[in-house]
């Protein structure tokens, strides 16, 4: 099984990239932090520049994914960005369109030439990465909201257009995972322990997912066994329930 991930440098990423290579999948671990040409690490991961908002990379990326592995069976569009507390009336324009052009153009970009490659063998899947944030709004975080939501849609859509050609799209909404992301809300008085301790009571369980519960999550969404599950998305975040 071949199977590409963006955004694999991150907490999440990474997590995501060493499960499917526990399963025995072939990775192409893809971040625009990595350089410009493959880097194999190990037998089963290949490392490779990808800047999601950038069609002509996608194009490149399957053109060498098809060459050295053939079509992708799995892609999982994770790359991500969130600049978190900013009130909603300061928000200037520009961070807007970066949270709109990674979260969302990034996810629709992954969908189009994934399913496009896949097409032609009549099966795949993709996970696409929605958030806690996708159907609960923050506020202060509202361009991270916006582009979250989209994702959902986009997965529907998707699920809609790829049903046909027997490719499944879905998406896992996390809560907040302790990764650098996350770290990076800290309010002025706040620790990375108090932070953690105050997301943590929202929690059912008492507990935030670790960026091992959210790859469980991915695996589970693209795994053949899931063959009947497409267009759903699926929170992972400890029982996070508003209002519960
Ligand atoms: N950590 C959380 O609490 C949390 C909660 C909900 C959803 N998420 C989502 O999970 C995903 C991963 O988050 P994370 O916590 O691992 O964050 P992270 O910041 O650790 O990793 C994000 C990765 O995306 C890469 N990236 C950014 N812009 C890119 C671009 N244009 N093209 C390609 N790669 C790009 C970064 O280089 C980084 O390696 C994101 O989509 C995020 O929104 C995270």
């Amino acid at each position: 099984m071949t199977v590409i991930v963006t955004g694999a440098a991150g907490g999440l990423g990474s997590a995501i990239v060493e499960a499917f290579a526990a399963e025995g999948a072939r990775v192409l671990a893809t971040d625009i932090s990595y350089p410009d040409a493959s880097e194999a690490d190990g037998e089963s991961i290949v490392r490779r520049r990808l800047d999601v908002t950038d069609e002509h990379d996608w194009i490149a990326l399957m053109d060498a994914c098809e060459e050295e592995f053939g079509a992708p069976d799995v892609l999982v569009n994770n790359a991500g960005i969130y600049r978190p507390n900013i009130a909603f009336e300061d928000m200037p324009i520009d961070l807007w369109r970066r949270h709109f052009a990674v979260n969302s153009d990034g996810t629709f970009l992954g969908c189009k030439h994934a399913i496009r490659r896949m097409k032609p063998r009549g099966r795949g899947a993709i996970v696409n990465m929605g958030s806690g944030m996708s159907i609960k709004s923050n506020p202060s975080g509202a361009a991270y909201c916006g582009s979250k939501a989209a994702v959902l849609m986009t997965t529907r859509t998707a699920a809609g257009a790829a049903g046909p050609y027997g490719i499944r799209v879905n998406a896992v909404l996390p809560g907040a995972v302790p990764t650098a992301m996350l770290m990076g809300n800290k309010l002025e008085d706040d620790t990375d322990a108090s932070l953690v301790a105050r997301l943590e009571a929202h929690s059912a369980l008492g507990r935030l997912a670790t960026a091992e519960d959210i790859a469980r999550g991915v695996l589970f969404l693209a795994a053949p066994e899931s063959a009947a599950i497409t267009g759903v998305y699926l929170p992972i975040d400890g029982g996070n329930m508003p209002g519960a």
